[in-house]
């Protein structure tokens, strides 16, 4: 009898040990951090529509309970437009297992999407999803990849650069030869002006520091010039705008903060409510789905945006019915 009681109080001692245990553990700074999740953010480039989906991104996480240095850890690095950095950053936030890799920018996400086939990547703002090598398709990405998509038309820009300017003839395509995000939307330029009887001509630029040549070529050519959602031209539009207003040439863009950097018009897509649906993905993935199950999300809401101080300069006079379709009218 004495020795059952003495092996019971064995076995209780036993078990209070265990659960001990486990609740300092659990309470321990080591295994806390454990528990966070760790988001790493990676962005080509510094310039103002990516600072702007990312803070939409991180905003719109946190009103959804996701709160950055409480339960997530965001690790934010830019590469300054580097192909070199942007490998290093991608390859270190897969060999630290991060929980989600978010790129900004489609050279941002081919970074990715070359580093890691396990680790959930949401992309933010690539223009050509599946020509990019990004995805399989946009309705079923497959693999471990999904995000959104700023798609924009070259034609639906072009039509309103007829009402601006009419008269167009020659555009000049001012873009980045390496960005694939450029490249589709320039394919739809040149078919746009095949079946309008225009003409394209081209400007490519490897780096910033080749765009204000690139531009001063096409002012000399082109009635006016056309630039896509290229990353490299967006971080030195101010340049473009400069050479361009010198010429009094008319600058249409593909999204709204090349508009406010000096372009003088664009049909684009609200980037901060881009921010906002790539946050909704990635809480989709966070609670469990599947990236390659997930659709890619296209902005199919786009709106104009123009520039009153760029028209005056180049002597522009935009239309009553123009200005009164405008989202935004920067000064
Ligand atoms: N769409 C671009 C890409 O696919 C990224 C981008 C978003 C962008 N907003 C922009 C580029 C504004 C230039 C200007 O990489």
């Amino acid at each position: 009898m004495k020795r059952i009681v003495t092996s019971k109080v064995f076995l209780l001692l036993t078990i209070m040990l265990v659960v001990l245990a486990a609740g300092c553990s659990a309470d321990g700074g080591s295994s806390q951090a454990d528990d966070q999740i760790k988001i790493g953010i990676v962005q080509i480039v510094e310039h103002p529509s990516l600072n702007m989906i990312r803070e939409s991104f991180v905003d719109h996480l946190a009103e959804q309970g996701y709160r950055d240095g409480e339960n997530v850890i965001i690790d934010y690095q830019n590469a300054q437009n580097d192909q070199t950095n942007l490998k290093t950053i991608c390859q270190k936030f897969s060999t630290s297992k991060y929980d989600m890799i978010v790129a900004i920018a489609t050279p941002s996400a081919q970074a990715a999407v070359g580093e890691t086939k396990d680790i959930p990547i949401v992309f933010s703002a690539c223009t050509d999803p599946v020509g990019s090598g990004l995805v399989d398709s946009l309705e079923k990405p497959g693999a471990n990849v999904t995000g959104t998509s700023d798609a924009v038309s070259a034609e639906k820009i072009m039509g309103l650069a007829q009402r601006i300017t009419p008269g167009i003839k020659t555009i000049g395509a001012l873009y980045s030869s390496s960005e694939t995000n450029s490249i589709a939307v320039i394919e739809n330029l040149e078919e746009y002006a095949q079946q309008n009887g225009l003409t394209v001509v081209h400007a490519t630029v490897m780096n910033s520091s080749e765009v204000q040549q690139a531009t001063a070529t096409l002012t000399d050519k082109a009635d006016a010039i056309f630039i896509p959602i290229d990353n490299t031209i967006a971080s030195a539009m101010p340049v473009v705008a400069q050479v361009a207003k010198d010429a009094k040439t008319p600058v249409y863009v593909g999204a709204d903060s090349l508009v406010k950097d000096g372009g003088l018009a664009t049909y684009g897509v609200n980037y901060v409510v881009l921010g906002q649906e790539t946050a909704n993905i990635a809480i989709q993935i966070l609670e469990g789905q599947n990236p390659g199950d997930i659709p890619v999300k296209t902005i199919s809401d786009v709106e104009v945006y123009l520039n009153k101080t760029t028209a005056e300069a180049i002597g522009v006079t935009i239309s009553e019915d123009v200005l009164n379709e405008a989202a935004e009218i920067f000064e």
